[in-house]
C-alpha cells in the first residue's frame, strides 16, 4: 500500500488500519494510499493525498466539497463512504463531475438499531443516576422513591423517518412491548410494525421519540423549541441520526424547565465535542454517546467491505453496488462549463 507511480488506479484511503480486510483487498488490486497519521486528515491534507487518484475511500467524519473533488483532478471516478450518512459529501458536485457517490446503506442497521434502543432504556429509566450513585459509594438504604424512572413496555415510540434502521428500532420495539408510530414525508403507510402519524401527531402523542432521519436542508433543526413544546413533559428524546436535526441548546432548555423527561443522544452538532465542560455532558436527564451507534468490530468491518467493493465495481466498470440514492451507479460525462466531454 504505498503511493509510488504504478499501472494500476490509484485509490486514497483516508485512514491506516481499518477494520476488516475490505482495503486489504483492495490493495491486491490498485495502488492503494492509505492516510499515514493517526490523527484524521486536515482538508489541505485530504487534498494532497486525493490528488491524482481514480477512487476515494472516505469515512464519515471527512468533508468531501468540490475542493476536494478537484484537487483529486479529472481521473476521480469514485468517492466511497464508509459510511450510511452522507451529509458530509457533496453530493450534487460530485455528480456534476461525473463522480459516482456510494455509502453503506443495511450494513449497520441492526447495530445502530441496538444503541437507539439502548439509548431509549438506559435515558428513559434514568439508569445513569444509579450508575453514577455506585461509583460514588452512595446506594444508601433502598428507598422506593430512589432511582425512578418511567416505564418502556406500554409506551408508544414515534419514530421520525422510516427507514432501514428505523424500522430496526420498531421491531425491536415489538419485543419491548411497545406500540409504535412512524412519520415519513413520503411512506405515508401503515405496515404491520408499526402506524404512520402526520408530525404534529406524532410529537404530541409519543412516549419516546426516536430520530431517523438523515441530516439535509429540510431537516436541520426539525426538532426545536416548538416541535420540543408539543412533546409530553414525561416524553424521551432519542437521537441517532445526525446532530443538528435535532436544536440541541433548545433540548437543554426543555430538560431543564421539566418540560421533557429525558433525552439521549448519540450524535450532536459540531462532532467530535471534546470540551469537559459542554453543558451537553452535564444535564441529569440527558446521556450522551461518542457517535457509537455503528460501532461493533463485525459491523465496521462489514462496512469498511462494503465501500471497498464500491470502489473496485466502479474503477472495473461495473455499477456501485450502494451509489447514493437518486444518483448514477456509473461515473457519468464530465461536463465543463457548458460543453460535455
Ligand atoms: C453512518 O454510517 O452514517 C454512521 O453515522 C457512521 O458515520
Amino acid at each position: 500500500m504505498s503511493g509510488t507511480s504504478s499501472a494500476h488506479p490509484r485509490v486514497a484511503v483516508t485512514r491506516t488500519g481499518l477494520p476488516g480486510d475490505g482495503v486489504g483487498r483492495l490493495a491486491t488490486r490498485f495502488d492503494v494510499t492509505a492516510w499515514p497519521g493517526t490523527a484524521p486528515p486536515t482538508p489541505a491534507e485530504l487534498a494532497g493525498l486525493a490528488q491524482g487518484c481514480e477512487g476515494l475511500l472516505v469515512l464519515g467524519a471527512d468533508r468531501v466539497d468540490a475542493a476536494l473533488l478537484d484537487a483529486a483532478g479529472p481521473g476521480l471516478r469514485v468517492v466511497a463512504l464508509a459510511s450510511m450518512g452522507y451529509d458530509s459529501v457533496d453530493v450534487a458536485a460530485a455528480v456534476q463531475r461525473g463522480v459516482v457517490v456510494t455509502h453503506t446503506p443495511d450494513v449497520l442497521a441492526d447495530t445502530t438499531a441496538d444503541v437507539a434502543m439502548a439509548l431509549i432504556l438506559i435515558a428513559r429509566r434514568r439508569l445513569p443516576a444509579g450508575v453514577d450513585a455506585m461509583r460514588r459509594g452512595a446506594w444508601g438504604a433502598f428507598r422506593m422513591d430512589a432511582f425512578l424512572g418511567l416505564d418502556v413496555h406500554g409506551a408508544t415510540l414515534g419514530l421520525i423517518g422510516y427507514g432501514r434502521i428505523a424500522r430496526a428500532v420498531a421491531r425491536r420495539a415489538a419485543g419491548f412491548g411497545m406500540r409504535v408510530q412512524h412519520h415519513h414525508p413520503r411512506r405515508k403507510e401503515d405496515d404491520r410494525l408499526s402506524r404512520w402519524a402526520p408530525f404534529d401527531e406524532l410529537l404530541r402523542t409519543s412516549d419516546v421519540l426516536s430520530v431517523h432521519t438523515p441530516l439535509t436542508e429540510e431537516t436541520k433543526g426539525m426538532i426545536g423549541a416548538a416541535e420540543l413544546a408539543l412533546m409530553k413533559p414525561t416524553a424521551t428524546l432519542v437521537n441517532t441520526g445526525r446532530g443538528g436535526v435535532v436544536d440541541e441548546d433548545a433540548l437543554l432548555v426543555a430538560l431543564r424547565r421539566g418540560e421533557l423527561h429525558s433525552a439521549g443522544l448519540d450524535v450532536m452538532t459540531d462532532e467530535p465535542r471534546t470540551d469537559p465542560s459542554d453543558p451537553l455532558f452535564h444535564e441529569p436527564h440527558l446521556v450522551v454517546l461518542p457517535h457509537v451507534g455503528s460501532a461493533t468490530e463485525a459491523t465496521r468491518a462489514a462496512m469498511v467491505d462494503l465501500a471497498a467493493r464500491n470502489v473496485a465495481a466502479v474503477l472495473d466498470g461495473r455499477p456501485a453496488p450502494t451509489p447514493i440514492p437518486g444518483t448514477p451507479g456509473l461515473p457519468g460525462r464530465r461536463r465543463v462549463a457548458d460543453r460535455t466531454v
